[in-house]
């Protein structure tokens, strides 16, 4: 029986250090590739999953992302008197239904854990996704869609897991294998956040995409700050992973950690070089700055 994931949750009020200045003013989600917003990019693949309501954590910069998504009377008649019927799509192909956006407000970034335990009133009591926009996953099947697809046969939780090298284990949550698994699922016995590579328990990391019992959030509340001081996720799932169902799926598409900046320019050449109106005046321009050998 395929369960479906109705509520994903979107952490955004981290203070994107990495991007500062240009996240001072504007949230560190809203900055473009090619001519999206990370955080767009995000809700389309959760859409893609079969999600119907966004919940967004967010810190400062609320009222910008709540424009993005909302629909805005002027641009749209200003387009339409154009007839900039193009431009007029882009911009409604952003705008969620009414009643579908909600917002929970996370006054200190205290962590992602913390941040996750801002949406516990508006998920309620039911399974939900988490995705944090700033990885930015192109798969087929869609990282999201794929963990609800693994989720409908498993139950319990669900996270998307990539191979790093060892020396980089100190960067992320990295997950200790029960056993091999079937049909692409990890039984996971375990995970803790960005162990030192002596003693990481794999190689495999948690890239920013979950499904959740709603019993995260107890543990959640129960969680003393882990690493960095902050409420980790990790260490709340870590508990869940000793009592209940937890699996983890390999994500086999390209992924870009767009909270760096190398990581959003990469992702923006490879997005740009999808795009045939791009493609070949950006190969130019590549080959114009890029030494000879
Ligand atoms: P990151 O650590 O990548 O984002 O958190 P950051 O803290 O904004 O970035 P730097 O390290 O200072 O450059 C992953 C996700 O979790 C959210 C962030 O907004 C991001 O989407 N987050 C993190 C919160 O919502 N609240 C927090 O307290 C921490």
């Amino acid at each position: 029986m395929a369960i479906s994931v109705r509520k994903a949750v979107l952490p955004v009020a981290g203070m994107g250090t990495r991007f500062l200045p240009a996240s001072k003013a504007v949230p560190k989600v809203l900055l473009p590739v090619v001519d999206k917003p990370l955080i767009q990019y995000a809700v389309e693949e959760a859409r893609a999953a079969g999600v119907e309501e966004f919940i967004f954590v967010t810190g400062r910069g609320e009222a910008t992302i709540r424009d993005h998504f909302g629909h805005d009377e002027a641009l749209a008649a200003y387009l339409a008197a154009r007839g900039d019927n193009a431009a007029l799509a882009a911009t409604a192909g952003a705008v969620l239904a009414p009643g579908s956006d909600a917002f929970a407000r996370q006054e200190e970034p205290l962590g992602l854990g913390h941040a996750v335990l801002c949406a516990r009133d508006l998920v309620g009591d039911e399974p939900f996704a988490v995705l944090l926009p700033d990885e930015l996953l192109f798969g087929d099947p869609p990282c999201l869609a794929e963990l609800v697809g693994i989720h409908g046969r498993t139950g319990g939780s669900v996270v998307a897991l990539a191979e790093v090298p060892q020396r980089e284990t100190g960067r992320y949550g990295i997950v200790q294998v029960a056993a091999e698994g079937e049909d692409g699922a990890l039984p996971l016995a375990g995970m803790v956040e960005k162990p030192d590579p002596a003693r990481a328990p794999s190689r495999l990391a948690l890239i920013g995409r979950y499904i959740l019992q709603p019993g995260i959030f107890a543990r959640l509340a129960a969680q003393t700050p882990g690493a960095g001081g902050e409420i980790q996720l990790t260490d709340a799932m870590a508990v869940m992973a000793r009592e209940e169902q937890f699996h983890g799926v390999r994500f086999n598409g390209r992924r870009f950690d767009c909270g760096s900046p190398m990581g959003a320019i990469q992702a923006t050449i490879a997005c740009a070089m999808e795009r045939p109106e791009l493609r070949q005046e950006l190969l130019s321009f590549l080959r114009e700055v890029t030494p000879s050998p």
